[in-house]
C-alpha cells in the first residue's frame, strides 16, 4: 500500500516507518519538525535501505495538504502528528485544540476529496480518563486535560465522519506507555526539552544529563506504592500499526478501536531497577510528592487486538530497557550527537 505517515519523523512514527517498509509498503512522510529533527531521515534510510520521501510542512495548512494528496495516490494514512505533552496542554489549551484538531480536519478533508478510505489514528489510553486500569475498548471515554480531550474529540470526529461516509475504515489505536528504541540503537526517543516521561528521564540520568530521578509518589494503592503503567516496546507498537492497517482491508466495521498494550503493569521502581540492570549500576533517585493528574494504575486489556489483529506484544521490560540504553548510550545528546 502507498501510505502517508503524518509525524513520521517523530518517535513512534519513525519506528512505524521502518516496520512499514519491512512489510513491503511504500511510505511517504509529512512532518513539520516541531518535535522531530531531519537527522532521523538519514537514519531511516540506513535502516531500510530506502530514501523515504518527506514533506516538511504543517498539516493544518489545508492548501499544502490538498496539494500533496493531489500529487500522490495514497491508499491509506497513519496519523501520528500532534502535540502530546499533558502539562503543556493545560497551559496552552488553544494551541492543543487548534493544532491537533486542525491537522485532523485538514487530513480528513483531503482524504475525502481523493477517495482515501483508510486511516490509522494514534489515540491514547488517556481517553479512559481516570479509569485506565484493565480498560476494555467499550469503556466510556473522557479526559482530564486538554491533550486528552483532543484525543477524545478526534475519535468522535472520526466516528461522525464514518456515519456520513460508511466506506471509510478507521483504526483508533489506544496506546498505553510506549518506550524502548530500535534494537540497532540508531533511532529512539529524543525529547527536545526536559523529558516529561519516565523512561527517557531515567535514560538521561543514566547517561549523566540529569542528576537523579524524582519518583512522583510512593503512597499509591499499588504493590510498592509507586505508579503502575503498561509499558509497550515501540517496535511492538509499530508492528501493531502495520497489523491494524492490514486489518482495515478485511473488516466490515467503519470504526475499529484497539488497545495496544501488553496487559501487564510495571511500577516506577520496577522500571528503574530493570534499567539499572541494563546499565550495570545503581541510578540515583528520590521519592517526591505525587504529580497532579496522575492515576495509580494504567494497563490495557489487549484481548481484542490480540484476537482481531493476530498481534501481541513480544518484547519484555528487559528488552525495553536494554534497547533504550543502547540508543541513549550511543547517542548521549539524541540526534544531536
Ligand atoms: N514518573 C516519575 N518521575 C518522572 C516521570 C514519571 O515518577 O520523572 C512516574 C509517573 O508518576 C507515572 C509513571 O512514572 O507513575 C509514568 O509516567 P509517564 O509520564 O512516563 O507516563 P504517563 O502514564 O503519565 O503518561 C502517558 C503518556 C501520555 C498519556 C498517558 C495515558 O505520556 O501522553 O500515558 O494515560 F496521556
Amino acid at each position: 500500500m502507498k501510505v502517508l505517515v503524518s509525524g513520521g519523523a517523530g518517535y513512534i512514527g519513525s519506528h512505524t516507518v521502518v516496520r512499514l517498509v519491512e512489510a513491503g509498503h511504500d511510505v511517504v512522510i509529512v512532518d513539520n519538525f516541531s518535535n522531530a529533527v531531519p537527522a532521523v531521515l538519514g537514519r531511516l534510510e540506513a535502516l531500510t535501505g530506502t530514501a523515504i520521501p518527506c514533506h516538511a510542512f504543517d498539516l493544518t495548512d489545508h492548501d499544502k495538504t490538498a496539494h500533496l494528496f493531489a500529487a500522490e495516490a495514497f491508499e491509506a494514512v497513519i496519523h501520528f502528528a500532534g502535540y502530546k505533552a499533558v502539562g503543556e496542554s493545560v497551559a496552552k489549551p488553544l494551541d492543543y485544540y487548534e493544532n491537533n484538531l486542525g491537522s485532523t480536519f485538514s487530513l480528513l478533508r483531503a482524504m475525502q476529496r481523493h477517495d482515501v478510505t483508510k486511516l490509522v489514528f494514534s489515540s491514547s489510553a488517556t481517553v479512559y480518563g481516570t479509569d485506565q486500569a484493565g480498560a476494555t475498548e467499550d469503556r466510556r471515554t473522557f479526559a482530564t486535560n486538554p491533550y486528552g480531550w483532543t484525543k477524545v474529540m478526534q475519535e468522535q470526529i472520526m466516528r461522525d465522519v464514518a456515519v456520513a461516509s460508511p466506506e471509510m475504515r478507521f483504526a483508533l489505536l489506544r496506546y498505553f506507555n510506549p518506550v524502548g528504541a530500535h534494537p540497532s540503537g540508531t533511532i529512539g526517543e529524543d525529547p527536545s526539552d526536559v523529558p516529561n516521561n519516565l523512561m527517557p528521564y531515567i535514560a538521561q540520568v543514566a547517561v549523566g544529563r540529569r542528576e537523579k530521578l524524582q519518583v512522583f509518589g510512593d503512597d499509591y494503592d499499588t504493590p510498592d506504592g509507586t505508579g503502575v503503567r503498561d509499558y509497550i516496546h515501540v517496535a511492538d507498537l509499530a508492528a501493531g500499526h502495520v497489523a491494524a492497517l492490514e486489518a482495515l482491508d478485511r473488516t466490515q466495521d467503519a470504526v475499529n478501536v484497539w488497545n495496544l498494550g501488553s496487559g501487564r503493569g510495571t511500577s516506577v521502581l520496577e522500571l528503574l531497577h530493570a534499567f539499572e540492570k541494563a546499565v550495570g549500576r545503581d541510578l540515583p533517585y528520590e521519592i517526591v510528592g505525587r504529580r497532579p493528574g496522575d492515576v495509580a494504575s494504567s494497563y490495557a486489556d489487549p484481548a481484542k487486538a490480540n484476537a482481531e489483529l493476530h498481534w501481541r506484544t513480544e518484547k519484555s521490560v528487559e528488552d525495553m530497557c536494554a534497547d533504550t540504553w543502547r540508543w541513549q548510550s550511543q547517542n548521549p545528546q539524541g540526534y544531536a550527537g
